[in-house]
């Protein structure tokens, strides 16, 4: 474990389990349904191959990336690298690493739904509702999360500890 990780909040083991539980539940959710992984990028990548590996349905995957204009300036958010996919008529699926304040998946969920889906729904590995601002529907949750930054298993620290196949928590 690197110097800087204080400690181990879901090891692999607990991460593979509930990958899987979440997998059955959209498994059986989504059966006969078009549906459509969006992805993103980067920090949701290891969660959402993860996933969809998990996944008994016929899906595909696509992949958006945002930036956010740095503190202060919450819910000012652009996408950078956009959907190749049009998911009109199609169920869509938002696949997220952590939702913190809910400004960026605000942003997101509006700019997709603009877009004319079937459906738009919502599965983040994490959830640290103690710092929410914008009150937002999650259908699927992996963790609920203590108010401490987390990296690893896609999570970065100033694009560090991505690769770790644990979520930890780093020294402030
Ligand atoms: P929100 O708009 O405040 O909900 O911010 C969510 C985004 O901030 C996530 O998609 C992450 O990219 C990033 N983020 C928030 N908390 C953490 C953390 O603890 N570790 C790593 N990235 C985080
Ligand atoms: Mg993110």
């Amino acid at each position: 474990m690197p110097d800087d990780v204080v400690e181990v909040l879901f090891t692999e083991d607990q991460i593979r389990t509930r990958v899987q539980d979440l997998a059955h539940r959209i498994s059986e959710d989504y059966k006969d349904r078009r549906l459509v992984l969006v992805s993103i990028l980067r920090g949701s990548v290891f969660f959402a191959t993860d996933l969809a590996r998990q996944i008994e349905l016929p899906l595909s995957m696509d992949f958006l990336s945002i930036s956010s204009y740095g503190e202060g300036s919450e819910g000012v958010v652009r996408i950078t690298k956009d959907l190749e996919e049009n998911i009109a008529g199609k169920d869509v699926l938002v696949i997220e690493d952590i939702i913190d304040t809910g400004f960026t998946l605000k942003y997101l969920l509006r700019t997709l739904g603009g877009r004319n889906p079937k459906s738009l729904e919502v599965c983040t590995l994490l959830d640290r509702r103690a710092r929410r601002i914008i009150d937002l529907e999650l259908k699927y949750v992996g963790f609920e999360i203590p108010d401490k930054f987390v990296i690893g298993y896609g999570l970065d620290y100033r694009q560090r500890y991505r690769n770790l196949p644990y979520i930890g928590v780093v020294k402030p």
